[in-house]
């Protein structure tokens, strides 16, 4: 089988370039995959938790965040929240829910949200 196996679904290319954001539908769950400058994967809701702005749109890679334009929240690829002023003073924020993703065999993949396994498979 393709990819880390079964309960996996491909959400897209290995092609994402770094700053690249996407967004993608995963069996009805509405998400982006991004890539930071350092070249790490991640996959996270599409929407902004501040006022719903749609990430793959009003989004922006920062290093290794992504940052919502429209006010300027950011997160970390473990979906913490922060507003960062232009003193650097950073204030928490809401945080985003994420899917931890695999990088293999030419895609990024996350686990299906209808898999209720428990099993990992080895990569
Ligand atoms: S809608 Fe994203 S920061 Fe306000």
């Amino acid at each position: 089988m393709a990819g880390p196996g079964v309960g996996w679904v491909r959400v897209c290319g290995s092609d994402l370039q770094p700053g690249e954001i996407t967004g993608v539908s995963v069996e009805g769950d509405d998400l982006v995959a991004w890539r930071s400058l350092g070249g790490v994967p991640h996959v996270m809701e599409a929407r902004c938790p501040h006022q719903w702005s749609h990430l793959a749109g009003e989004g922006a890679v920062d290093g290794e965040e992504l940052v919502c334009l429209t006010h300027f929240w950011r997160f970390t690829g473990d979906g913490d929240g922060w507003k960062e002023n232009v003193s650097g003073r950073r204030d928490r924020k809401g945080d985003i829910g994420v899917r931890a993703c695999r990088e293999l065999e030419g895609g990024i993949w996350i686990r299906s949200p209808d898999d209720c396994s428990e099993q990992e498979t080895e990569v």
